[in-house]
């Protein structure tokens, strides 16, 4: 038996943490950012597969038996690798989730339109996996996605408040709307995007819906231990959060605090 592993590349799965934390809080979890070489935005297919792969084989190491990749760059490249060929290999018993699908799912009731807008990093955006996941379970809805490439440096950066923030933030959701004004619901596709939150309801139309996944994900991950008992025994109660880092854990603890709104305490760990 052993914690729920929440990995990212960085800080922002700890969005994803906290409303896991939230919606089931008598587990414990086991969180890894790879900060020292966040962000994964911008690399290759190769690159961001060969880094979670290690991360998911930490997170084993350290008695994990469901490990959750709270990024949207590493499920979309990631995920489907890892599940179909080296899951087998290291232990079938063991279960890697992502975050798209849970919120693909959730799009058929959040959109009157059907124009749906996905905000993400350029590595999910390439993927096309919210357009691909969705034309298989909602065919109706069009997908407009926009890479904002500067979103997470500044995030990663604590500069998320700053005025300088504004100005990418006005340029990306300027693109969303010009690519396609019908959009009524905005997806937040990077786990880090909530932290802009405010300043991007302040440049989207009063009439989109802005949705971050943290409670998407939360609610499927309650669905999916209730539906997989066996793994659901394999996970340990004791409430806890534990946090590694492949950063200098006192630059962790720091920005993390800010994320979680809770004093965090980290350990250091090398990947690869
Ligand atoms: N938080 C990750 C995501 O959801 C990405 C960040 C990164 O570029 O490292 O995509």
């Amino acid at each position: 038996m052993g914690p729920i592993g929440i990995f990212d590349s960085g800080y922002g799965g700890l969005t994803i943490l906290a409303e896991i934390k939230r919606r089931l809080p008598d587990f414990d979890y086991l969180y890894l950012g790879d900060n020292a070489r966040a962000p994964y935005g911008s690399r290759s297919f190769d690159v961001v597969y060969d880094f979670t792969l290690q991360a998911v084989k930490e997170l084993f190491r350290q008695g994990c038996h469901l490990v959750i990749l709270a990024c949207n760059t590493a499920s979309a490249k990631a995920l489907r690798s890892i599940q179909q060929h080296d899951l087998p290999e290291i232990d079938p018993t063991r279960r890697v989730l992502g975050v798209i699908i849970p919120t693909v799912e959730a799009l058929g009731n959040l959109s009157e339109s059907r124009h749906v807008g996905v905000v993400a990093t350029p590595g999910t955006v390439l993927s096309h996996s919210y357009s691909i996941e969705t034309a298989k379970l909602f065919p109706d809805i069009g997908v407009t996605e926009v890479a904002c490439p500067m979103w997470v440096p500044l995030i990663e950066n604590n500069e998320a408040d700053s005025p300088g923030a504004d100005y990418f933030v006005e340029k990306y959701c300027r693109e969303v709307m010009r690519t396609d004004p019908l959009i009524d619901t905005l997806l937040l596709g990077c786990t880090h995007y909530p932290l802009l939150y405010r300043k991007i309801r302040r440049e989207m139309p009063d009439r989109v819906k802005i949705v971050p996944q943290g409670q998407l994900v939360a609610e499927s991950l309650a669905d999916y231990l209730q539906r997989h008992p066996e793994m659901a025994q394999q996970c340990t109660r004791g409430g806890s959060m534990s946090f590694l880092t492949t950063e200098n854990p006192e630059k962790f603890n720091s920005l993390a605090g800010l994320f979680l709104q809770q004093p965090v305490d980290s350990r250091r760990i090398q990947l690869g």
